[in-house]
């Protein structure tokens, strides 16, 4: 399939509902927002210092609250640059979303805590037992500097088999669900209200289970039978992130809708935790790859701008049930997504603001509305 046709697939998407490329205003995003939600971006040490962060009014680290980055080894804790962050937010008046205390990825966890020196598993205990200090530490160490916390992430199975009704398909096979069955995921919200509870600052601190593609029907079914486990068991959750990873090919404006609808029907707060939209479609045999930000089509740029606009509309309509929409990452000259094999080693030009931190159409269309 040749690129034009391709993007010509596509066109049925394309009708801004409220795109006026003319005259943008000089507001900040979050001042636009200011009656809706909290608008907020990923930082990392490459894009922390942008000019462009006055545009938001809460900052998610990328990776470094992770569980690797602020306790690398059994006996040590290293708050130094997540500590930069929490100063840099304070600085700016804007708030920090704590991610993630919880999470099964390689790249997140050493794998020393699930495992002895023979390779095998830890007793169920000791592990839950670390689980439980490490909770404790972090929240601790970071109080309310952090307005909630993404307390597990990515629990729930990627499997297109249909929710089984003995629940058996509902979690993903990691380390964690390998060696403690679902309690892990328990255990991380008790430990989180229990350490906020001893502070005395529980009701400043929000308690979050964070997710991919939950707004897809069979992975939907199967977060809101953990949530409604997870609430008639009285575990403290308090809200739920939906991350909205987009490509092209992807985004699909009724689920969307639909799933803000259905997780805020369980009494849960919900936030957009990692939007972002990829300037290809995924589901085509034949992906290009544009090297250069001058080389993207109008055309894709504009369908880009349409998911944006979309989302956003949504977003807005639900302001009661949202509290915080947040892009995962700023600008597109800084994305975890180039060089990276999940991505098809593409330049991708997944935000807001381009290569050269200049708006782009995406931008304008979720400034300039008419509610
Ligand atoms: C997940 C995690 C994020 C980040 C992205 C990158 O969504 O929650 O912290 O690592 O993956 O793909």
């Amino acid at each position: 399939m040749n690129k034009k046709y391709s993007l010509l697939l596509l066109l049925p998407l394309l009708s801004l509902s409220s795109c006026n490329f003319a005259a943008s205003n000089n507001k900040n995003l979050h001042e636009i927002y200011k009656d809706y939600f909290t608008i907020g971006a990923a930082v990392n040490e490459y894009n922390v210092e942008s000019e462009l962060l006055s545009h938001y009014n809460s900052i998610t680290c990328e990776n470094d609250m992770k569980w690797i980055s602020v306790h690398p080894s059994e006996d040590e804790y290293t708050f130094v640059k997540a500590d930069e962050y929490v100063a840099k937010a304070k600085e700016k008046n804007m708030g920090i979303r704590g991610h993630a205390l919880v999470w099964h990825h390689i790249q997140s966890i050493p794998a020393d805590v699930f495992r002895g020196s023979d390779g095998n598993y830890l007793p169920k205990e000791v592990i839950l037992q670390k689980e439980r200090e490490h909770v404790d530490t972090v929240v601790k160490h970071f109080k309310d500097d952090v307005y909630c916390w993404d307390v597990v992430n990515e629990v729930i199975d990627d499997g297109q088999s249909p929710l089984k009704e003995d629940g058996s398909n509902i979690y993903r096979q990691s380390d964690w669900y390998l060696s403690t069955g679902r309690d892990f995921i328990k255990e991380a919200f008790i430990q989180a209200d229990a350490t906020l509870k001893e502070l005395g600052i529980r009701d400043k601190v929000q308690l979050f289970y964070n997710d991919y593609d939950n707004t897809k029907e069979i992975k939907k079914s199967k977060t809101i039978a953990m949530l409604e486990w997870l609430i008639e068991e009285d575990v403290p959750i308090d809200g739920i992130g939906l991350q909205c990873h987009y490509h092209l090919g992807s985004f699909n404006v009724d689920e969307l809708e639909q799933a803000i609808i259905d997780y805020s029907a369980l009494g849960l707060d919900v936030q957009i935790t990692e939007f972002d939209c990829e300037i290809y479609d995924r589901t085509l045999a034949e992906i290009p790859n544009y090297l250069y930000y001058d080389e993207v089509p109008q055309l894709a740029l504009d369908l880009h701008a349409t998911v944006y606009d979309r989302a956003f509309e949504v977003f807005r309509k639900h302001k009661d049930k949202i509290s915080n929409v947040t892009f995962w990452g700023v600008a597109d000259n800084i994305t975890y997504m180039n060089d990276n094999p999940d991505y098809g080693y593409r330049t991708n030009y997944p935000y807001i603001f381009d290569v050269l931190e200049e708006k782009k159409p995406a931008f304008y269309v979720i400034s300039e509305f008419e509610d």
